[in-house]
């Protein structure tokens, strides 16, 4: 696993960026893309750098989670935020932009269907990921098994509180959500963590250097051989 500390945000996202622009030179094609904010100096860096002439038109793009039952086109349907954060702004193809489907009526078998998706291409090139405040990925939420496959979750109080402010209530933040699982994260060729702030280095700490454990499910990434760590000062002052 290799680790780069960085000063501030806008490096966690140059250096991400930097790491994403080297795979795409080297032929990654199947790239997985995280909502949420961590990812959001990544994702600009990358519009600048597709200004720049960074071509995506290759690139099959897939998210790693959704919110169950939000109305199709809902601004804070996973869909719809990689669609404002990113994709519209570079020249992916948006057919080729991939995620669970949230509006499913049975999100069971929209979680299966995923899931083969994900199985029929063998998995993305890189992963890039975020970390929840008590150690999720994806939506994998504490206790989630470490082979877990993608599936309907439901979400802890604590993630709703931590979501609500993209909602105008807590009350509005879905429960249930549809989320690729810690073993499908993990099939992944390489997985990108980053993280900034203050709020994040318990969970960093704990998912680094802590017991590989379901209690913090993105300790998940000491199992898996090519891992890079990107983050902020203040993220990683507990390490
Ligand atoms: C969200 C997403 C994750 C994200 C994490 C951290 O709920 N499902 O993919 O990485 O929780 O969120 P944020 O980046 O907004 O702190």
């Amino acid at each position: 696993m290799e680790i780069a500390v960085v000063a501030d945000e806008q490096g966690v996202g140059r250096s991400a960026a930097d790491v994403l622009e080297e795979a795409l030179r080297h032929g990654c094609r199947r790239l997985g893309l995280a909502t949420g904010s961590s990812p959001l100096a990544t994702y600009a860096e990358l519009v600048r750098r597709h200004r720049e002439g960074l071509s995506f038109a290759e690139v099959d793009a897939y998210l790693l989670d959704e919110y169950v039952g939000l109305a199709p086109g809902h601004p804070e349907s996973y869909a719809r935020v990689i669609r404002r954060e990113l994709t519209d702004a570079i020249d992916i193809d948006p057919a080729r932009v991939h995620g669970p489907d949230g509006t499913a009526r049975d999100p069971r078998e929209a979680a299966a269907a995923y899931e083969s998706l994900l199985g029929a291409v063998g998995g993305v090139d890189v992963q890039l990921l975020g970390i929840g405040t008590n150690g999720h990925i994806g939506f994998n939420e504490p206790g989630s098994s470490l082979g877990s496959r993608t599936r309907v979750k439901t979400l802890t109080l604590q993630t709703r509180l931590d979501n609500a402010r993209f909602f105008a209530s807590l009350g509005k933040v879905p429960v249930h959500v549809i989320t690729q699982g810690l073993a499908t994260i993990s099939s992944a060729g390489h997985l990108l963590l980053v993280a900034s702030g203050a709020h994040k280095a318990a969970a960093v700490a704990a998912a680094l250097e802590g017991p590989v454990t379901a209690s913090c499910p993105a300790s998940v990434l000491q199992l898996h051989p090519h891992v890079t760590v990107v983050l902020d000062e203040a993220a990683a002052r507990l390490l």
